[in-house]
């Protein structure tokens, strides 16, 4: 029979797989404060590779923080984070230059640049890190991962024209331009009407099947974690209280996921009794 665990607070949901994928990325005793203001306080927890793992939890609580300690952008108070065996916030510059190739990471807000056509923008990481691909191999590369997220022909058209769903799309294309083996998404349904979030939610299970690459997904959209994660971690003010499975997680008892879930309407409340509303986030 498997158990679940608590340690330190944080409910770790056992894993009904007989093997479980070996970790990509390992979070040990995170920490981070922005003077008195603690974001991450001592998490730790794994990221299983090939798979899709979501952080959710209320605005605020500290997940995009999280996610630029694991592209190694913002530097920890403590703890460590190891992706592919290096950390981030101490290996010399060659080897987190290096580890960063490996990812591909979408921001919250796309940081498209406006001025540039679609195609120029996806090619943009290509033109850095591999300035001896002639222009013809590039043009060949950016419309295949155009045509993959269901942008084929889009080279020349104005980014400033797009919907939010295609410059999701094209942030995307330009994430996976260096065919990373990691793809972080920092919300990827903000902003965007609930028939194109669910199609990019098909195309992040549509990626994950066709790459095989293991994505990260930051959302506090309940709805889309259930359809694209196999695996969830919950922060909460800067905690990590539930980490496991999504189906397992979804049936744990934890009063604060309990509370997050039935308010974002998944979930009747735990136990059919009590009233566990979730605290107002400072
Ligand atoms: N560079 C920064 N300097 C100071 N405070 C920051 C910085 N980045 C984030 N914060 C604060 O950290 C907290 C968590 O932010 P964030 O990780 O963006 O939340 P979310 O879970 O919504 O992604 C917020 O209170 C935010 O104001
Ligand atoms: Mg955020």
């Amino acid at each position: 029979m498997l158990q679940n665990t608590i340690s330190d607070g944080v409910l770790h949901v056992a894993d009904p797989e007989p093997a479980p994928p070996p970790p990509l990325i390992r979070l040990r005793g995170l920490t981070k404060s922005f003077g008195p203001n603690t974001v991450l306080n001592n998490v730790s927890f794994d990221i299983p590779e090939g798979r899709t793992t979501a952080i959710i939890g209320p605005s605020g609580t500290g997940k995009s923080v999280m996610l630029k300690h694991i592209v190694g952008l913002i530097r920890p108070d403590a703890g460590e984070v190891l992706c592919f065996g290096t950390d981030m916030a101490r290996a010399p510059e060659p080897a987190l230059y290096a580890a960063r190739r490996r990812m591909g990471m979408l921001f919250q807000d796309g940081a498209l640049f406006d001025s540039f056509t679609v195609g120029e923008n996806v090619a943009f990481p290509l033109v850095h890190h591999a300035p001896q691909m002639s222009e013809d191999e590039r043009r060949a590369k950016v419309n295949e991962k155009l045509a993959l997220v269901g942008l084929p022909g889009t080279y020349e058209r104005a980014t400033a024209s797009l919907s939010g769903g295609q410059r999701k799309r094209v942030g995307l294309a330009r994430a996976i331009i260096m065919e990373p083996e990691i793809v972080l998404f920092d919300e990827p349904n903000s902003g965007l009407d609930p028939i194109t979030s669910d199609a990019i939610d098909q195309l992040i299970c549509d990626m994950k099947q066709a790459l095989g690459v293991t994505f990260v997904v930051i959302t506090h959209d309940i709805v889309g974690t259930v359809r694209v994660a196999d695996y969830i971690a919950m922060l909460y003010r800067g905690d990590l209280i539930a980490w496991g499975p999504t189906a397992e997680v979804l049936r744990a008892e934890h009063p604060v996921l309990r509370a997050f879930l039935q308010r974002n309407l998944i979930l009747p409340p735990a136990g059919g009794s009590g009233d566990a509303r979730l605290p107002a986030v400072q």
